[in-house]
């Protein structure tokens, strides 16, 4: 049995987020310049997209650039934004014909005006997709997303909206960039990193982590039914025991 056919379709992961590390590393590897890991990305990009929509994964967010990310060489922030930019222009295709909805999680308007523009284009082209959504999260920052869903309730507050008691799990959620977005169930960071580096702090509470040891290039179909696989041999508990979880299942 292939290892495709061997993931459980009932007990899919809705949401899968990833952190895509390791492209610097893997084109050092060869003798190569950053950017070339980062362009080689792209290819993985493409096949865990593909990868999750035809198994009925619902919602796929990628890191792809971090507040932090902005403290690299210029010509490296420089190219990965020319590589955002020029992936988005060609895959917009792809994901029309695939019925992929495009969004994206952080600070978009601080982005370059041309990549803020094609990203925007390619979302409204995208909005009426339905078979999954691909959230791309670029200029990001975990706390800086929980302070703004603080900072609009605190204000909430201050014009009389709103009662402190009234404060909840739901209203903070609901402020968050990815409003209406259920939280991921698996977590996958590549290159053999085990942090999380800022990415959806408040959104992976109750995730699982999947961490493999291959840079991001490498990662394709085959990693992405292990990680799936093993997601699915996990036993999520919530906080309750094994035993109240075993008879909840009959
Ligand atoms: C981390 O590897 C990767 C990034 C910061 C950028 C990810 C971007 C892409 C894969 C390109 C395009 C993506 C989309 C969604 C169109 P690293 O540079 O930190 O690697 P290192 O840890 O080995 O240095």
């Amino acid at each position: 049995m292939s290892l495709k056919d061997s993931i459980d379709l009932n007990n899919l992961p809705k949401h899968i987020a990833i952190i895509m590390d390791g492209n610097g590393r893997w084109a050092k590897s060869q003798g190569k310049n950053r950017l070339f890991g980062h362009t080689n990305g792209v290819t993985a990009v493409r096949e865990t997209a593909e990868g999750c929509a035809e198994l009925g994964v619902k919602y796929l967010t990628l890191y792809a650039f971090s507040t932090e990310n902005w403290n690299r060489p210029i010509l490296e922030v420089t190219g990965l934004m020319d590589l955002l930019l020029k992936t988005i222009k060609i895959e917009v295709k792809t994901l029309q014909k695939n019925n992929i909805r495009l969004k994206a999680i952080g600070d978009i308007d601080a982005l370059p005006g041309n990549t803020a523009r094609e990203l925007r284009q390619a979302k409204e082209e995208t909005a009426g997709n339905t078979r999954m959504d691909l959230i791309l999260a670029l200029n990001y920052s975990g706390k800086a997303e929980i302070m703004k869903s603080v900072k609009q309730i605190a204000e909430d507050v201050k014009q009389g909206k709103i009662n402190v008691a009234d404060i909840n799990e739901e209203m903070m959620t609901s402020h968050l960039y990815t409003a209406g977005i259920p939280d991921p169930e698996l977590m996958v960071r590549t290159s053999g990193e085990q942090r999380i580096s800022n990415f959806l702090l408040w959104q992976l509470a109750y995730a699982e982590f999947y961490f493999t040891e291959k840079f991001w290039p490498d990662f394709d179909r085959e990693e992405l039914y292990n990680a799936i696989l093993t997601y699915q041999n996990r036993e999520r508990r919530f906080g309750k025991t094994t035993e109240q979880i075993k008879g909840e299942a009959k």
